[in-house]
């Protein structure tokens, strides 16, 4: 009788430690996907970020196109300057030798489709991550190195 209570008493221990056990692992097995889940949100988010960005690109606040044609008018000697250099020197960080770098958010220059004016209107006055090069480079040097750009695509 003692003998059998006892194995009963060992045979129910270990049941209850299994029981423990497998509790536990679900329960981390539970959590595992709670952490799992956030994930695809912020994924979408960063995808919806970017589509804001390219919604707000095509969208150039009308004073800084204004500002672009007259710089682009009032570009003289373009052919003086070497623009591949101030490219190298200003604009390769970011984008590369080739246009394709795409560090810190940079847009691939070689996908590009904006039209001179627009990109004279962002590399003047900047946008999201970019440096606006007003007072960097000369108006001159900046229509010369958005025509460059064009040459990369
Ligand atoms: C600090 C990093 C950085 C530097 C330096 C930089 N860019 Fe950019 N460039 C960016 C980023 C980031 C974007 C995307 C901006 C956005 O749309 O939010 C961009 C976008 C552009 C675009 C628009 C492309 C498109 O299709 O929308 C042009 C054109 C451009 N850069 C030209 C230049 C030129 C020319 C220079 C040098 C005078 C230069 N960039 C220097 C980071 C940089």
């Amino acid at each position: 009788m003692t003998l059998s209570r006892g194995m009963i008493t060992t045979f129910l221990g270990i049941l209850l430690i299994g029981v423990i056990i497998g509790c536990s692992g679900e329960r981390s097995r539970a959590d595992d996907k709670k952490k799992r889940k956030p994930r695809p949100k912020t994924e979408k988010k960063v995808e919806k970020e970017e589509t804001n960005d390219q919604e707000e690109e095509r969208t150039v606040p009308p004073e800084q196109l204004a500002k672009a044609k007259e710089l682009i008018s009032n570009a003289e000697n373009l052919d003086d300057i070497d623009a591949k250099k101030l490219f190298k020197l200003n604009c390769s960080v970011c984008h590369g030798i080739k246009g394709n770098l795409m560090v810190n958010g940079a847009k691939d220059l070689t996908a590009s489709k904006i039209g001179l004016e627009e990109s004279v209107a962002q590399v003047y006055f900047g946008k999201g991550l970019m440096t606006p090069f007003k007072g960097i480079l000369k108006d001159d040097e900046i229509v010369a190195v958005s025509k460059y750009v064009e040459t990369m695509r």
